[in-house]
């Protein structure tokens, strides 16, 4: 059967006939289902309403994407929510909900390289989601608003999305709250304004962000507008309730830690930086999270919101896992282990404890030794010990191998080497190799790969 509909298409030439559907999932490995195949998402356009009374969310997403193969229908992530209308290229398609894919079936197939525009008008009241580690996602409600902290898959909980940190994007999101109230999210803020009562907020993120680090806060919070020595733009928002002295005293050094980790991981990669400070209701967990530009700290009344190691944690995230990317979960101590080798470096910097008895410590745990960290068993065990402390003691070993030159080398162009994508564990381990005449299988396949303790350091 030849389809007429090919002369229409753009780009890519001829739709076979009867192209397949793609895949629900990307087959990651430890998250099979989480993303989805067939294209490639380049920017997200959201447009939200928010009632935090209710709880409500009603939004419309526009997703700009590039098939990457010739399709007759093609998945979206999407938990809850009640989806109304999906159209492709301006025109009606069917849609179908199972589970937490929406399968999009547009009226004509797609082409083979064809850029195409979904747009899902959707609303419900977004919900909190249980990992397969006990912990929370999604959307946390707040008693003046809400929180959106999505790692690994929780971004579909408030927008219809590719959930797979391998399709990074651009985003525009506009979200309109009762006037009186902010909303703080990635990028930078390119508008507000005021009307009837509600404020949009525009905020606008050029850089590829994983769908993993897309956040969105709204409620009361203190604002402080302000920039770094060097000229980079601070937008940070604090919960009142959770602005401790200890908090405030972490987000004063915000830029003297931006400017230590620039000189280790190379100039800051994002043209603003901040943080997010909320006040979660008791009970629900939470977790901080290196959300793209202005990581997000959850507080909880009796400890303090931001503590210093953690921000410089969530920190120097933004070179590793933000701006050079994990290209599949399994690959999530790229993230972890340089994230915890930061925190040893800077307590040593501090005056604190040593790396090296960050590192003796470490051997010495018990639940640090599970499984190798290149290989979480399952995906309850991603954010699991092995994977922050065996991922530093990793990079701990490797300097010792290699020697300061060589490391301090690696630490600084290994984020540049991937900026604004994603990287696998194997590409890591080529390029460390690249730097050092010593041959470093047997570190890699003792402390990356191994899963029997080794005796000693
Ligand atoms: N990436 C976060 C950190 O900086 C941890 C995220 C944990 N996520 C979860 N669902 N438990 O360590
Ligand atoms: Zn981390």
């Amino acid at each position: 059967m030849l389809l007429t509909c090919c002369v229409a298409c753009t780009g890519g030439g001829a739709v076979a006939s009867g192209a397949p559907a793609a895949a629900p999932g990307l087959g990651d490995r430890l998250l099979p289902g989480a993303g989805n195949g067939g294209y490639d998402v380049t920017h997200y356009g959201l447009d939200l309403s928010y009632d935090p009374t209710g709880g409500r969310l009603t939004g419309t997403a526009v997703l700009t994407a590039t098939a990457t193969e010739a399709m007759s229908a093609f998945d979206l992530d999407l938990s809850g929510l009640t989806v109304g209308s999906v159209r492709v290229d301006g025109r009606p398609a069917t849609f179908r909900r199972d589970g937490t894919e929406l399968t999009v079936r547009p009226d004509r197939p797609l082409a083979r390289g064809a850029r195409f525009e979904t747009t899902v008008g959707y609303a419900g009241v977004p919900q909190l989601l249980t990992d397969p580690d006990g912990s929370h996602e999604g959307w946390f409600r707040t008693d003046d608003g809400a929180l959106a902290l999505g790692e690994p898959v929780g971004a579909m909980a408030w927008f219809p999305c590719n959930d797979h940190p391998s399709d990074k994007a651009a985003y525009d999101l506009t979200v309109s709250v009762p006037a009186g109230l902010t909303a703080v999210s990635n990028g930078e803020l390119a508008g507000t304004a005021t009307r009837g009562g509600r404020t949009a907020y525009h905020w606008r993120t050029t850089a590829p962000m994983a769908t993993y680090l897309a956040t969105l806060g709204i409620g009361h919070y203190t604002v402080t507008r302000t920039s770094t020595p060097s000229g980079l733009p601070l937008y940070i928002a604090v919960d009142p309730r959770s602005d401790d002295p200890q908090t405030a005293d972490a987000l004063r050094r915000l830029p003297e830690v931006l400017d230590w980790e620039s000189g280790l991981f190379g100039r800051y990669p994002f043209a603003s930086s901040g943080a997010i400070v909320d006040h979660l209701p008791k009970g629900v967990g939470g977790y901080a999270l290196e959300t793209q530009n202005r990581p997000a700290f959850p507080g909880d009344a009796g400890a303090p919101a931001v503590r210093l190691d953690t921000l410089v944690h969530e920190l120097s995230h933004q070179w590793f896992g933000d701006w050079a990317t994990p290209a599949s979960w399994s690959d999530i101590w790229l993230n972890e282990g340089f994230a915890t080798y930061a925190e040893w470096l800077w307590q040593e910097h501090e005056g604190g404890t040593t790396v090296a008895a960050n590192a003796a410590a470490a051997l010495a745990g018990t639940s640090d030794w599970a499984f190798p960290p290149a290989a979480p068993p399952t995906a309850a065990q991603l954010f699991a010990p092995p994977v922050y402390s065996r991922g530093a003691l990793v990079l701990y070993e490797l300097r010792r191998t290699m020697g300061d030159r060589a490391f301090l080398t690696l630490l600084r162009t290994w984020p540049a080497a991937h900026a604004g994508g994603n990287a696998t564990t194997a590409e890591f381990t080529a390029f460390a190799q690249r730097l050092t005449p010593h041959d470093l299988r047997p570190l890699f396949a003792t402390w990356l790969y191994g899963s029997a303790k080794p005796a000693h350091l």
